[in-house]
């Protein structure tokens, strides 16, 4: 077997994974970097990134109102130490970018552009019109090939976390070009792997998003946190899922029901006013749109689309000079997949599975409780988001908390012991297992688009928007047997070169993973909070549940929930108020 070694690797070439790459290589030149990646860096999908980025920037807003909404709309979930960090380090950050080389938007006198979002009280969401995470990846890759010291491995999936004397040593990974099986190691490794929506049938989330980097985590003995938060976004294109984004509604956008009636002004998120007003109807937060869709749904004032119901997004009257403006890739998404043009016609939209608020739990620098592991990112569960993400701050979250455990494993790295001579063990242990279970098994029954599917399926009935006991206790059961069915999949494919069936099965043991992490997550808080709701206990409590659920996988494979205390510097659980004016900090 071939070994290549390194001082820190990346498991990931999105945006918190270049942003990682840079930190290390500012802070110590001297350190060999290498990106593992299954896609082109720039097919990350950072790429397709919308609306923008959180930053404070305007004279009348301020760090701690910025820590306010993201934790407000968190439903005092957050960690507080690690909101005021991220708050602070997020301007710095974007500023970063800019002289870096990314297009920000500008106001006609030159001044960066902001615009309003979701759950924010003042504008401070930087863009590149609606094109913010194509900007931003370009900019990011562009200038990690200024660093000698970064080695990409393109198109390499990583199968397993090389653990040895009680620290994260490397990984196994395919070439997926000539199906090569290696060992990289290093002496830190840090997950950027991006999120998980594909466990989910409906979602924005390109269908590289397996959580790969959740189960690689999970099954090396690191804990996930808050697994049984999942985003939905108020508006995906029925159907393909594609995100219509939240700027549409910033820009002034109405979400209409079937008698064409702004409904949202019967959800307690204020009044209809013609030009959009922060924290009020359409850019309240996402949590509690996707929760009204539903609600409009059971009253019958939804429209019966031919995959399934819809509200419609009306931006008409904002004019085709905005639209083409400020939302030129909204127009291009609703007439190349949806054949409607928004200057002209209604967008059909419904909620779609958008983001993970949980993830591996990590501390304030990236670093999990495995030595040597670091995670950031959508991956990651640090935790700013707490129960519900407010848009636009999952951007710079990636640049703060990649650039934090960039800086916190180049640390790492250069103290550490040298790698195990015992580790090629492990990495042969795991090339039989790909080659066993996988490659030359031809006794398998069970095909791998069937259990994904039914996964999907499972997911989208026991843990959707709204939730109970009965549906995530079965949910709970049908993926346990989704697990022993998936231990007899069959390959068609036993080729070596791109094998997309193989990547495949690997994909769907790690996503069967982390659903059941959701579910058991999910199954054991009997709250609701954000957007975790349950039926069956509608109430926020905060004396059980101002907590994280840790999940770890026990000796047989199942989840086991533990949870941790939230860390709460400065804003005690409050109401959670929308469309009026809200409340203010308490002094710093
Ligand atoms: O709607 C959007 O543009 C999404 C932004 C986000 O998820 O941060």
């Amino acid at each position: 077997m071939d070994v290549t070694t390194h001082d820190v690797l990346l498991v990931g070439g999105g945006g918190a994974g270049l942003r990682a790459a840079i930190a290390v290589s500012e802070l110590n030149p001297n350190l060999k970097i290498a990106v593992v990646s299954k896609v082109y860096p720039m097919r990350s999908h950072t790429v397709s990134a919308e609306g923008g980025a959180a930053g404070v920037i305007k004279s009348d807003d301020s760090l701690d109102e910025h820590a306010y909404d993201t934790i407000s709309g968190g439903d005092w979930l957050c960690d507080q130490d690690a909101v005021e960090a991220f708050v602070n380090e997020a301007p710095q950050e974007l500023l970063q970018l800019e002289h870096w080389g990314c297009p920000w938007s500008r106001q006609d006198d030159g001044h960066i552009a902001v615009r309003p979002f979701g759950g924010m009280k003042k504008m401070r969401t930087w863009f590149a019109a609606d094109k913010t995470g194509f900007h931003m990846l370009h900019t990011l890759f562009q200038t990690t090939m200024k660093y000698n010291s970064i080695f990409r491995y393109d198109e390499w999936f990583v199968t397993k976390l090389l653990v040895d004397d009680g620290r994260v040593q490397g990984v196994v990974a395919i070439e997926l070009m000539s199906g090569k099986i290696q060992a990289i190691t290093a002496k830190s490794v840090i997950l950027c792997a991006g999120g998980c929506g594909r466990v989910f049938p409906f979602t924005t989330n390109a269908s590289i998003k397996t959580g790969d980097g959740m189960g690689l985590a999970y099954r090396a003995g690191a804990p996930l946190k808050d697994m049984e938060f999942i985003q939905y976004h108020p508006t995906g294109l029925p159907f393909t899922g594609i995100l219509i984004t939240e700027a549409a509604r910033a820009e002034g956008g109405y979400l209409v029901n079937k008698d064409g009636y702004r409904y949202l002004q019967d959800y307690n998120l204020g009044t209809p006013t013609a030009k959009p007003v922060l924290r009020s109807m359409e850019l309240g937060p996402r949590d509690r749109l996707s929760q009204a869709f539903v609600k409009e749904q059971e009253k019958g004032r939804t429209i019966d689309g031919p995959y399934g119901p819809v509200v419609h997004l009306d931006l008409r009257h904002l004019g085709e000079k905005l639209i083409n403006a400020k939302l030129p890739f909204v127009r291009e998404l609703c007439t190349k997949y949806q054949n409607v043009d928004p200057v002209h016609e209604l967008i059909p939209v419904r909620p779609v599975i958008h983001y993970m608020m949980g993830g591996v739990s990590t501390d304030i620098n990236g670093a999990t409780p495995l030595p040597g592991l670091f995670a950031a990112g959508e991956v990651a569960c640090v935790s700013i988001n707490g129960a519900n993400r407010l848009g636009s701050n999952s951007l710079p979250e990636l640049l703060v908390f990649g650039a934090r455990a960039g800086k916190a494993a180049a640390e790492f790295a250069s103290s550490a012991k040298p790698i195990s001579n015992s580790i090629l063990a492990q990495a042969f242990d795991e090339q039989r297992r790909i080659e066993n279970q996988f490659l030359r098994n031809t006794t398998g029954r069970e095909r791998t688009s069937t259990i994904r599917e039914e996964m999907q399926q499972t997911m989208e009935t026991s843990a959707g928007i709204y939730r109970t006991e009965s549906s995530l206790a079965a949910g709970a059961k049908t993926l346990r047997h989704l697990q022993e069915r998936s231990d007899n999949l069959a390959l068609d494919d036993h080729s070596l070169t791109f094998n997309t069936d193989l990547v495949a099965a690997l994909e769907l043991s790690f996503m069967l993973d982390v659903a059941e992490s959701m579910v058991q997550s999910a199954l054991q808080r009997t709250e609701s909070r954000g957007a975790h709701q349950r039926t069956d206990f509608p109430k926020r409590n905060d004396e059980k549940f101002l907590a994280h659920s840790v999940v770890f996988r026990a000796a047989d494979g199942r989840p086991r929930v533990e949870y941790l205390p939230v860390r709460i510097t400065r804003w005690p659980p409050g109401e959670r108020v929308y469309g009026q004016p809200a409340q203010k900090a308490s002094a710093s």
